[in-house]
């Protein structure tokens, strides 16, 4: 991962997770090294990295927008769990490394998910003021929740079980929900804490632009996933590849071939490029990290 930028954040970020993790609290040692294992290890942290720049891009201090990257990344940590579980995609390998449900055992695995969910909410009502943290709770509840994420996810496991039709809206739907859904939340908690005290109308222009922003950023990531499970190299992505056919996974290549993939990636980051026109250079982290986002090989 020596071509990923932003290390100086990723520093913040993760020394900002460690001390969530801190063994000052009642918490079985078992169940910490599970959360510890999951949510510290080698990955890319890009969802608490959209928070902090999204902050950047509206002018707003990384100190203020931190807890809510750590709380986005702790919900991202716990669908990494759950998503590998033998009952969802039953995966054996991530980040290089056995997944959590191997390195442990499914029971602890499961418990270590949903503590760092709930952590995730418990974070979030530390920020000040009170309806901030109100607002940030309610938009990520929504984006992880039954109509975002969770809801991607059980239509993800209802395709592979053609349960539901094969075609390209259903996917996008799919793909807008199960990852997009997260990296919207992402920038908007990072728009909502640095435009918290400007007047509505000028932060909801931030915040029109950043969601724009999120939601092809969100697909674009998916479908550079897909397209890694295709082309991808086991030693870069620390994942297993081919799997997503092997199981009948509805996805980008799967239903439009590599080349057809790659057109909707890069329609979906010049979206992405386009939404943040009206933040100026400010965004320029954002821009940087879409173009890493489609160039990844891990
Ligand atoms: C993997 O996410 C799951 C998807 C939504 C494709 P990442 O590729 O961000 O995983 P890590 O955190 O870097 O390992
Ligand atoms: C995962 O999509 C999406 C979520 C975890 C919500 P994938 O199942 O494609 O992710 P990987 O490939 O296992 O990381
Ligand atoms: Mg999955
Ligand atoms: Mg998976
Ligand atoms: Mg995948």
């Amino acid at each position: 991962m020596n071509d990923w930028p932003f290390s100086e954040l990723r520093q913040l970020i993760d020394s900002a997770l460690e001390q969530y993790l801190a063994p000052q609290r009642d918490v079985p040692g078992r169940l910490r090294d599970a959360m510890h294992y999951s949510l510290l290890g080698p990955g890319k942290r890009v969802r608490p990295l959209v928070v902090l720049l999204a902050s950047q891009a509206c002018s707003g201090e990384c100190a203020a927008a931190l807890p809510a990257a750590c709380a986005v990344e702790m919900v991202h940590a716990y669908s990494l769990i759950h998503d590998d579980l033998p009952a969802m995609d039953d995966d054996d390998l991530r980040r290089g490394r056995p997944t959590c449900h191997r390195q442990f055992d499914e029971a602890t695995a499961i418990l270590a998910g949903d503590a760092l969910l709930t952590l995730a909410f418990e974070v979030l009502t530390q920020l000040a003021p009170a309806a901030l943290a109100r607002t940030c709770i309610g938009e990520l509840a929504r984006a992880a929740g039954m109509a975002g994420m969770v809801g991607g996810q059980m239509d993800d496991l209802l395709a592979e079980r053609q349960q539901l039709s094969a075609d390209l809206s259903t996917l996008q739907h799919i793909h807008q929900r199960k990852t997009a859904a997260l990296f919207r939340a992402a920038t908007r908690l990072g728009g909502l804490i640095a435009t918290w005290d400007l007047e509505r109308t000028r932060r909801e222009l931030f915040l029109a632009a950043l969601d724009e922003y999120g939601a092809f950023l969100g697909l674009a990531f998916q479908i550079a996933d897909d397209l890694l499970d295709v082309e991808g190299q086991e030693q870069q992505t620390g994942k297993r590849v081919g799997k997503d056919a092997r199981r009948g996974k509805l996805t980008f290549p799967g239903l439009l071939g590599v080349a057809g993939a790659r057109q909707h990636l890069m329609t979906a980051y010049d979206r992405a490029i386009a939404a943040l026109a009206p933040l100026g250079s400010p965004a320029d982290g954002l821009r940087q990290l879409a173009h890493f986002v489609v160039q990844r090989h891990t």
